[in-house]
């Protein structure tokens, strides 16, 4: 057969890991795909940046889309990253030139998935994913394909490794955010912008892909509600191990009677439930399904290695012509299942409050609890500091979120409360 020739655009982290995987792993590969993979053109900004490749003999582009008018070039792999600009254009002009293209930009995906998996359903062409979503966990093929039988009910996953990572380190080592960040960003796990990653949009993008697969319906990221980890503190982060909990920024997507509810946010974890001892850059993803039950994959979720990983097995399905909808279910059959909002969210919740360390201030937060008819499981308070600040924790019953919220609204204003309060909700448990 003859040799599939590809051009990848982006030669960063995952770029370059996917051009020196290829390489490394040529013969396994070729006898995979039933035919040679070759790298025949690449694009990036910088031609003379040290890439550490062997670019000898390989087409560069500086415009990237000159790759998609290469006919030489039969599947396009997008590595640029970001939902727009020449991403975007990149994996629009491939469709459009009847080109099968691989990406591993799941901002792209979460934004224009739907429109993009359209076009390419009506051009006969593959778009291929895997390496968007938890890096070399193979996640997309399991739901989209080995779990294909079952009606899922839930997705729960650790959908970012930087954040995984930060949370991690910061437990392990007591060091402080920025110091990990940085650490992450050195390590190539971060995006290009790394507030994408610590607000909890990257997870959110990956969340409404997995959502999309699982619930059998349209990307709905606009519908995610968002958190990030910027206001974990050190300090609940050793309350929530006193209580038996680590801490860790999950997406979850449950089906309900209502609709599909998605959400991304740090969340009060058990120890001993499996994904709670998913530490540093590891991702792991839980679904539910009505036949299969519960199953967990883990593994890492960024990086070269992981994210080539997964991007070859891309290339490798496309050379055995393996083809699968773009959403699982061509487009006209995905369903049309509403958003839940977060409000209607049902859940025990930590509350640490910073109070005045004097008669009378834990009375006045219960009776805001009370009034929102909340019920407390327990509370913490070590230090003693008359007319100083102490912090409180609170841990309650299952309530509703809206319930929670009026709760706190009434107790983030007594003046006794001397900070925000942190209100991190109990899942898993
Ligand atoms: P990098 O920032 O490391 O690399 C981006 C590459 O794109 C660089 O080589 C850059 O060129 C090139 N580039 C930027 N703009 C253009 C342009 N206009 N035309 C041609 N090339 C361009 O990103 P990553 O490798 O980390 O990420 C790539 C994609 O993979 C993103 O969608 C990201 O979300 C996704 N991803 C990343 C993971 C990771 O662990 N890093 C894991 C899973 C997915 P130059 O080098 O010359 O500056
Ligand atoms: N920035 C992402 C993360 C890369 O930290 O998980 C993998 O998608």
């Amino acid at each position: 057969m003859s040799v599939m020739k590809v051009g990848v655009a982006g030669l960063g982290t995952v770029g370059a890991g996917v051009v020196e995987l290829l390489v490394r792993n040529q013969a396994i590969v070729a006898a995979r795909a039933g035919r040679e993979i070759e790298v025949v053109a690449v694009s990036a900004r910088d031609r003379g940046k040290d890439r550490g490749l062997d670019l000898g003999g390989v087409r560069w582009y500086d415009d990237a889309l000159e790759l998609a008018r290469d006919p030489d070039v039969e599947v396009v792999v997008e590595l640029i990253g970001g939902a727009e600009g020449t991403a975007r254009a990149l994996v629009l002009a491939a469709i459009g030139a009847g080109k099968q293209v691989v990406t591993a930009n799941k901002a792209l995906l979460a934004i224009h998935g739907t429109e993009i998996g359209g076009l390419a359903e009506a051009a006969g062409v593959q778009l291929a994913f895997e390496a968007a979503v938890a890096g070399g966990i193979p996640v997309i093929k399991a739901l989209r394909e080995g779990l294909a039988g079952n009606r899922i009910s839930k997705v729960v996953g650790i959908l970012n490794g930087t954040c995984n990572y930060i949370l991690s380190k910061m437990r392990e080592r007591g060091a402080d955010f920025a110091e990990v960040l940085a650490e992450a960003q050195k390590l190539g796990y971060a995006e290009a912008d790394p507030s994408f990653d610590v607000d909890g949009v990257d997870a959110a993008h990956k969340l409404a892909i997995l959502a999309a697969l699982a619930f059998g319906r349209p990307v709905a990221f606009h519908d995610v509600h968002i958190e990030g980890i910027r206001r974990i503190s050190a300090l609940d982060i050793s309350f929530a191990n006193e209580l038996g909990y680590r801490i860790k920024l999950l997406g979850i997507a449950r089906e309900t009677p209502a609709g599909v509810s998605a959400r991304v946010h740090p969340c009060l974890v058990p120890v001993g439930h499996p994904i709670a001892r998913v530490e540093g850059v590891f991702n792991a993803v839980v679904a539910v399904g009505d036949a299969v039950g519960q199953i967990m994959l883990e593994g890492r979720g960024a990086g070269a290695g992981p994210t080539a990983s997964a991007v070859v097995a891309d290339l490798i399905d496309i050379a055995r012509g393996r083809a699968t909808p773009v959403w699982g279910a061509a487009a006209e059959a995905l369903s049309a299942q509403p958003s839940v909002a977060i409000g209607a969210l049902k859940g025990a919740y930590y509350l640490r409050l910073m109070v005045v360390d004097r008669p009378g201030v834990i009375a006045d937060v219960t009776a805001a609890l009370r009034d929102s008819a909340v019920s407390l499981g327990a509370m913490l308070q070590h230090e003693r500091a008359p007319g100083e600040a102490v912090p409180v924790v609170l841990v309650t019953h299952e309530t509703t979120e809206e319930q929670m919220r009026a709760a706190l609204d009434r107790i983030a204003i007594l003046d006794t409360v001397l900070e925000e309060p942190a209100l991190i909700r109990i899942e898993l448990g």
